[in-house]
This record gives structure tokens, C-alpha cells and sequence, in this order.
């Protein structure tokens, strides 16, 4: 498919979408002509116990320093409940759909307000009050989002930690964030497995995370799970305790709203500080944007709430606007191929927003397996985590949205805080593959790798130009490795780590990261974490990290490893067993290379971009091999690997 197939805005969503062409670039211009003025209106979206006179007063100068609305005053969980229980409390405000059919559970605005009022009394029972960090460490139930809330109702920092991370994974974060108290469940359900969350805290806390004073521990299997003393409460009893209104603590716009891990090309993954009113303003702004949001929608997104995507078009952004949203427990396909289709008509879901790496796999599933289904409450379809092949792109077009629903491919990150570049779908004709072009606000640009700006089309370095509400302000404990990690490739620009092309419409296409992160079913793994994690088990004198393509997944993790003593059985296990153990179950390596050596420069740097091509047997533009120390590495190399599959 070339560049220039473009779709159409279905004429049926044309007629009922709340932003067309005209209204789009009267706000982009509005945006860039007096941001101030813009950004002062949007936050008019809010309900602020002291509405801001200023926006930004942001620079990305010097020591960087991000800030929006800062003498405004609000709470965000009072602007996700209390301020639609007059208009709306009897609305649905959260559909959970468990994993069995028959778990269903329907919550009111006002039953919501209640259940979030109960936990942040708990909460604030235990001593836990504004400024302190919780961590969040719960499957897709009901708490998980009330566990948010009641945080920012009384002005603490949820972190919230997958599911998926490893005990070491856990602990590291834990300790990062000093969280005082945590709030886990005894297990979660995963189609036929469970997986042991509390076991998995309990060996976190093992590891030593003195910040830690209490552990909750919400029922949801109602395994009977060891409970320490002075330390472990079951959390059930007490929110059934509690008393059901709770007053929110009044918060500064640049308070921090929560952090949330990521990881980078180097060190260890790193808190980004998420602030309350910019964040809000950005989650509301897009949400209703990039979504087309109107009452009566049923907004899915199938992101874990572990990822910003969960925090932002889970929790924040639909919730602010008032929206129906969606929480599903359950996997595609459990208990059989065409569940999350089920899921869709059995809730009459209107805005359905997943992944790639989910679309890949479902399309693999029979056509009449998503044919058998309706599917007609749809209305628009959103894409996130990496790019969207054209291929994928089609098939969720045609065989999901029916060639009725606009695809909404929205590029963000995890620092962004919301999307920044997106179709808006009454007004922006999509090309299958492209994110298209970036929201009002969002000062776009491409840099070449020295740093100058690329004009028209081009390809190069996706940076941005200007502060943004929604933007992270800091890095945890680190705000220097903050500034040098986004605004020291060219300074006065935002550096995302991504590199696309812009065509002649002035689309972007994103092409992937071009650091050393890699996007394992839009999971973020810095090669240096698995690096780090193989380097501590001594029977490894070093090894290196490349991301391959993966039909599902996206990327794959390959690991090259070299052996202290090559003759010692079951290296290759021991490598990924240290990366399953160090990171989590989802950075489990496709495969491990024990290799006599690494390729390096002369100055001792890892060629990865070598070991990438060795790893997808592209011997045939391995490039200049003179930069290497000794090139006789190559040929050991793929003995090792072999030339083709
Ligand atoms: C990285 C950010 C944004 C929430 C989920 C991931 C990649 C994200 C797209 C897209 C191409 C994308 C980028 C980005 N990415 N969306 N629409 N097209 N690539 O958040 O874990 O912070 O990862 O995901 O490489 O840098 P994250």
C-alpha cells in the first residue's frame, strides 16, 4: 500500500463529530498564536477551587523547568466524581466485565464517588496523607481504578506497578519511590492460571524496602494467604468499615499526581512525575479530542492500568468528561477466540482502543470468528504502543470498524502524559500506518542527528518544540538525568527517542525508537536493564541486548552473552532465567547466544546495530565493519547464529 491511500472520514462520522476540518484549524491556530490565552481556556474544562491566571511558564532552557496553571488550585478525584454527581450521579460511570460472563458489576458515578471515598479513608486511617507515595499493585478489578482515586483524593502519589514484574522488578521501584504503603490482592486471574500478586509482594518486601509500613490486601480469588503481622491488612472488611465520604485534600495545580515507571535507554527505569493540573487538563483536552467523546459513549480501553495508557483513557481522561468506561479482567481470547468481540456487544462499547500487538494476534484468529459478531455500537477504533503496520491498520478498518469507524493511530509516551500526535476523526483523513498530524499545542518537529531542524519532508528525529500541560515535569529523585535525558540531544527540544518521516501532507509516520529501548508487545525495555540484570549472575563476563522483529510482538529481546567458562551446562537457561527474574515474565528473551566476544569499536562500544543484523541473518548489509577492534568477530558470530532460518 503507498503513503498516498488515503481514508476518507466515514461520511455517517462526519455528520455527527463534535470537531470538523473548520473547527480544527481554528484551534490549532488559536493555539499557536496566543497559547496562553488557548491553554487558559481549556483548563476551563476543570473545576478548580481556584481557577489559574497563568499557563505555561515553562522553559526547556538551562536546568528545565515545566510548569502549568501553577497558582491554580483542584483535586483530580473530585473532578472524575464529585463534580458529575449533580448531572449525572445516577450514570454508568465503570462497567467492570470480569473474566467469567456472568461477573458483571455496573457503578454509578455516585457508587463510584462512595467506593473511592471508603479507600481513601482507609488510606488516610493508616496515617497516608498528601505528598506520601502508594504503590498500586492490583489486576483489572475495580479497586485497582478506586485505588487511584482515593490516592489523589487525599493527595497522595499512586505508583501503580504491573502485575507482571518480577519481585527484584517490584523492589526496585518500591525503594525508588519510597512508597509508604502498598495495596496488592491475594491473586489474579489470567485465563486458567493465577498469578500470585501477594506471594510476589511479599518476596519484593523480602528483598528489604524499609519505606514500606503496610501492605492491603484486597480478595479477589479469596485464597487464604499469610498475612504478617503489624504489617499485612486484609482490605476487604476495612472498606466495608469505612465511612463512605471522604473530603479531598485541595492540591496546587504542579502538585504531583502520581509517578509512573519507564524505562530508558540506560540505568534503571525511572519515575516520571506526572503533575495534577496540566496532567488533567491534557487527559480531558485529549480524551475528548482525539476521541470524539459524547454522552452515552462506552469507552474501552484494553490498556492494563499499569500503563499510562491505563492512567490516562482508563481513569483519567474518560472520567473527567464524564464518560462510561470499560474495565475488563479478562484476556482476548479465554476462554475461546472472540471474547473481547463478546465483550463489545454484550456492553455496546462505542470507542474501542487497543494495540498493535493485540490486533496482529487477533487477526490471526478465523474472519468468522470476528464476523459472527455485530459489533454495530462501535464508532471509532484507537491504536497505540508502536507502530501500526498498513496491513493491520486495514484489517481493523474493515473486519472491526466494518469501514464504518474511523482508526484513530495516536503516538505518546509515557512522558507525554497524553496523546500529542492523532487523526482528530471528524476532521483528519487517515492514511493507514500514520499518526498523522499533532494535536493544537503540539509543536512538532524533525531534527537531523546533529540537530537541525528538517523542514518540509523529511525524516529524522522526532522532537518537540514547547511545553505541553500533559508533559512529565521531572524524573523521581532525578532531575538532572531528567533534563539530560529529553533536552540534552539539541537543546530547547523535548527529545522523544523516536524517529519519523514527515510526508508531503505533513503527516507523520513514526518509524520506532532509534535509542536502545525496545517495545516487546508495547512492554518499554531499556537493553541496559537486561544487560544489567544478565551482568550480575558472575558466570556471564558480559553480554548484550538487540530488539528483532516479532510477528506479534512487535520486537523480540535477543541476548548475546559471553560465558566466563563456555564447558558449564545451561548457560543460555541461566541468562534468560536472570532477565525473567530481574525484569519480569515479559522480557523473556525469544533467544540467548552464548558468543566468544561482542563486536566493538575500537573504543570499546558495543556495534549492537551489528548484532541486530546478525540476530535477523541480514548478512547482506552488515555495513562498515572498520570501526570494529577485531572483525574476525562477524564470522564467530554467525557460527553462532547461523546464516539464514
Ligand atoms: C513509545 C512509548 C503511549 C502509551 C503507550 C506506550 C511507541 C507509542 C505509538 C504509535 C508508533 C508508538 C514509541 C514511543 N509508540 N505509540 N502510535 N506509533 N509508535 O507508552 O511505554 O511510554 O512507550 O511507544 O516508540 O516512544 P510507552
Amino acid at each position: 500500500m503507498s503513503d498516498k491511500e488515503i481514508f476518507q472520514i466515514p461520511p455517517s462520522f462526519a455528520a455527527q463529530a463534535g470537531v470538523d476540518g473548520a473547527r480544527l484549524r481554528q484551534m490549532t491556530d488559536a493555539a499557536a498564536r496566543d497559547p496562553e490565552q488557548f491553554w487558559l481556556g481549556e483548563a476551563g474544562r476543570l473545576d478548580w477551587t481556584q481557577r489559574p491566571t497563568v499557563a505555561s511558564g515553562s522553559s526547556f532552557a538551562d536546568d528545565v523547568s515545566i510548569r502549568w496553571f501553577a497558582d491554580g488550585r483542584l483535586n483530580a478525584s473530585v473532578n472524575c466524581l464529585d463534580r458529575h454527581l449533580a448531572e449525572r450521579g445516577e450514570q454508568i460511570a465503570l462497567i467492570w466485565q470480569g473474566q467469567e460472563a456472568a461477573q458483571v458489576e455496573r457503578l454509578t458515578y455516585r457508587a463510584l464517588h462512595e467506593r473511592v471515598c471508603r479507600m481513601a479513608n482507609v488510606l488516610r486511617g493508616l496515617g497516608v496523607g498528601k505528598g506520601d507515595r502508594v504503590a498500586i499493585h492490583l489486576p483489572m478489578v475495580v479497586e485497582g481504578v478506586v485505588a487511584m482515586l482515593a490516592c489523589a483524593r487525599i493527595g497522595a502519589l499512586h505508583v501503580v506497578l504491573f502485575g507482571g514484574f518480577s519481585a527484584e522488578g517490584l523492589a526496585d521501584r518500591l525503594n525508588d519511590s519510597g512508597a509508604v504503603a502498598v495495596i496488592t490482592a491475594d491473586e489474579a486471574r489470567r485465563g486458567p492460571k493465577r498469578i500470585a500478586l501477594k506471594t510476589v509482594m511479599d518476596e519484593a518486601l523480602a528483598r528489604g524496602v524499609p519505606s514500606v509500613r503496610h501492605m492491603l490486601v484486597l480478595a479477589v480469588t479469596g485464597l487464604d494467604v499469610p498475612m504478617q503481622e503489624g504489617r499485612d491488612l486484609a482490605l476487604t472488611p476495612l472498606l466495608a468499615q469505612a465511612a463512605p465520604d471522604c473530603a479531598a485534600a485541595e492540591m496546587e495545580a504542579e502538585d504531583p499526581l502520581f509517578l509512573l515507571y519507564t524505562s530508558g535507554s540506560t540505568g534503571k527505569p525511572k519515575g516520571m512525575v506526572h503533575s495534577t493540573g496540566g496532567y488533567m487538563v491534557w487527559a480531558s483536552f485529549t480524551h475528548e479530542l482525539v476521541f470524539d467523546h459524547r454522552a452515552g459513549d462506552v469507552f474501552w480501553c484494553t490498556a492494563d492500568i499499569s500503563w499510562i495508557t491505563g492512567h490516562t483513557y482508563v481513569v483519567y481522561g474518560p472520567l473527567a468528561n464524564g464518560g462510561t468506561i470499560l474495565l475488563f479482567e479478562g484476556l482476548p481470547s479465554y476462554p475461546a477466540p472472540g471474547r473481547w468481540w463478546e465483550v463489545i456487544d454484550t456492553h455496546k462499547v462505542t470507542t474501542f482502543y487497543t494495540a498493535p500487538t493485540a490486533i496482529r494476534s487477533l487477526m490471526r484468529d478465523d474472519d468468522a470468528v470476528v464476523k459472527r459478531h455485530a459489533l454495530d455500537s462501535l464508532r471509532l477504533l484507537g491504536s497505540v504502543g508502536e507502530p501500526i503496520s498498513p496491513d493491520a491498520w486495514v484489517w481493523f478498518h474493515e473486519a472491526v470498524g466494518r469501514g464504518r469507524c474511523p482508526v484513530v493511530d495516536t503516538w505518546w509516551q509515557t512522558e507525554t502524559g497524553g496523546i500529542l500526535i492523532a487523526p482528530v476523526p471528524g476532521a483528519v483523513p487517515q492514511k493507514p500506518g500514520s499518526a498523522t498530524l499533532p494535536l493544537p499545542g503540539v509543536e512538532a518537529v524533525l531534527l537531523t542527528d546533529k540537530g537541525e531542524l528538517i523542514e518540509g519532508e523529511g525524516e529524522g528525529c522526532l522532537c518537540i518544540a514547547r511545553s505541553w500541560p500533559g508533559q512529565a515535569r521531572t524524573i523521581w529523585g532525578g532531575h538532572e538525568r531528567f533534563r539530560h535525558t529529553y533536552f540534552s540531544f539539541s537543546p530547547g527540544y523535548y527529545f522523544s527517542g523516536d524517529g519519523a518521516r514527515r510526508d508531503a501532507d505533513g503527516y507523520y509516520w513514526i518509524t520506532g525508537r532509534i535509542d536502545d529501548v525496545i517495545n516487546v508487545s508495547g512492554h518499554r525495555i531499556g537493553t541496559a536493564e537486561v544487560e544489567d540484570v544478565v551482568a550480575t549472575d558472575h558466570r556471564f563476563v558480559e553480554c548484550a541486548a538487540v530488539g528483532v522483529p516479532h510477528d506479534i510482538k512487535g520486537q523480540g529481546l535477543v541476548v548475546f552473552a559471553v560465558a566466563r567458562d563456555a564447558s558449564v551446562p545451561d548457560l543460555a537457561e541461566a541468562a534468560s532465567l536472570a532477565v525473567t527474574k530481574g525484569i519480569g515474565r515479559y522480557a523473556v528473551p525469544e533467544r540467548v547466544y552464548l558468543v566468544p566476544d561482542l563486536p566493538k569499536t575500537r573504543s570499546g562500544k558495543i556495534v549492537r546495530r551489528l548484532l541486530r543484523k546478525i540476530a535477523c541473518h541480514e548478512l547482506d548489509g552488515l555495513g562498515d565493519l572498520s570501526t570494529l577492534a577485531d572483525a574476525t568477530i562477524v564470522d564467530r558470530l554467525i557460527a553462532v547464529v547461523g546464516p539464514a532460518k
